[in-house]
């Protein structure tokens, strides 16, 4: 593998930066969840958002990808490209979003979360909860001396535990200057295998679950990643830098995501709360 970049503290004061824009823009948009809307409108909301503080959304161009996020309904699994589908009652909508400030060779900040809108079925509170969990004891495996294979095989052995899958074509990424950088992390995997984490190495985990197959194909228009059987899939990421204790989390949010996270059957892990934040 290509080598791992171990962030300074001044570094890490830029990817805060970008990190703390994209989680405010996805509390932000959380607000915005509703049937009637389309997801063009998240689009030009978030792009607009971005500019006004100063910053690009890292997805505009990026291998000729048309827009400023990416959302992604219900058999979606991830690179949905907004447009001019209608949120309806019922569907479950991932939004990514990943901020960049340019100035002084800017850093990019990449999260996302998925959202109900409406009245869930109980397939939809399923996967997305078993989604929103992956992702937190995938973070709880980050420490300076584990290893990218203990994050995939928590994951794994948690989701496949709740009777559901994980995309394997799609991993975590580093970020930094670049949107997507070494190493790959990839959500599934053997404990005790893989690249050992080092303090200052930042990287996103965005685990993809799947209530059916794991299997994913990609529509005609060279984006949309779907799964193989069409069930349900839900997706949440954070990026993070590791440190000795453990980590922090970049893209903490200060505020819990509406139509996500306020919901009375989330599970919410400690991210949920800035002092189990602290406690890390
Ligand atoms: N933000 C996505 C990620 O989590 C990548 C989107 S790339 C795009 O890595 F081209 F589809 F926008
Ligand atoms: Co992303
Ligand atoms: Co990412």
């Amino acid at each position: 593998m290509a080598s791992v970049e171990i962030m300074t503290p001044r570094m890490l004061e830029g990817m805060r930066e970008a990190c703390q824009l994209a989680a405010e823009t996805l509390v932000a948009v959380g607000e915005r969840i509703a049937p009637g809307v389309t997801t063009s409108s998240l689009d030009l909301f978030i792009r607009d958002m971005t500019m006004s503080r100063g910053a690009r959304c890292s997805t505009l161009g990026y291998k000729g990808f048309p827009k400023h996020c990416c959302t992604s309904l219900n058999e979606v699994v991830c690179h949905g490209i907004p447009g001019a589908r209608v949120l309806t009652d019922g569907d479950i909508i991932n939004v990514d979003i990943t901020s960049f400030y340019p100035s002084q060779n800017g850093y990019h900040g990449d999260n996302s979360a998925t959202f109900y809108v409406g009245e869930p079925s109980e397939d939809a509170k399923k996967i997305v909860e078993v989604a929103r969990q992956s992702l937190e004891v995938g973070i709880e495996q980050v420490r300076a001396g584990a290893r990218l294979g203990d994050i995939g095989a928590a994951i794994q052995e948690y989701a496949e535990g709740e009777g559901c899958s994980v995309v394997r074509d799609y991993v975590g990424h580093g970020v930094g200057r670049n949107f997507h950088m070494p190493p790959q992390v990839p959500h599934y995997g053997r404990r005790g295998s893989g690249l050992r984490l080092r303090s200052g190495m930042v990287f996103t985990i965005e685990p993809m679950i799947n209530l059916g197959a794991w299997q994913t194909e990609v529509m005609a228009d060279g984006w949309t990643v779907l799964t193989t059987d069409r069930s349900l899939t839900a997706q949440f990421e954070h990026t993070i830098v590791v440190t000795d204790k453990g980590c922090e989390v970049l893209t903490a949010r200060s505020a819990p995501l509406k139509h996500s996270e306020d919901v009375p059957w989330a599970r919410l892990g400690p991210l949920a709360s800035p002092a189990g934040l602290n406690a890390r």
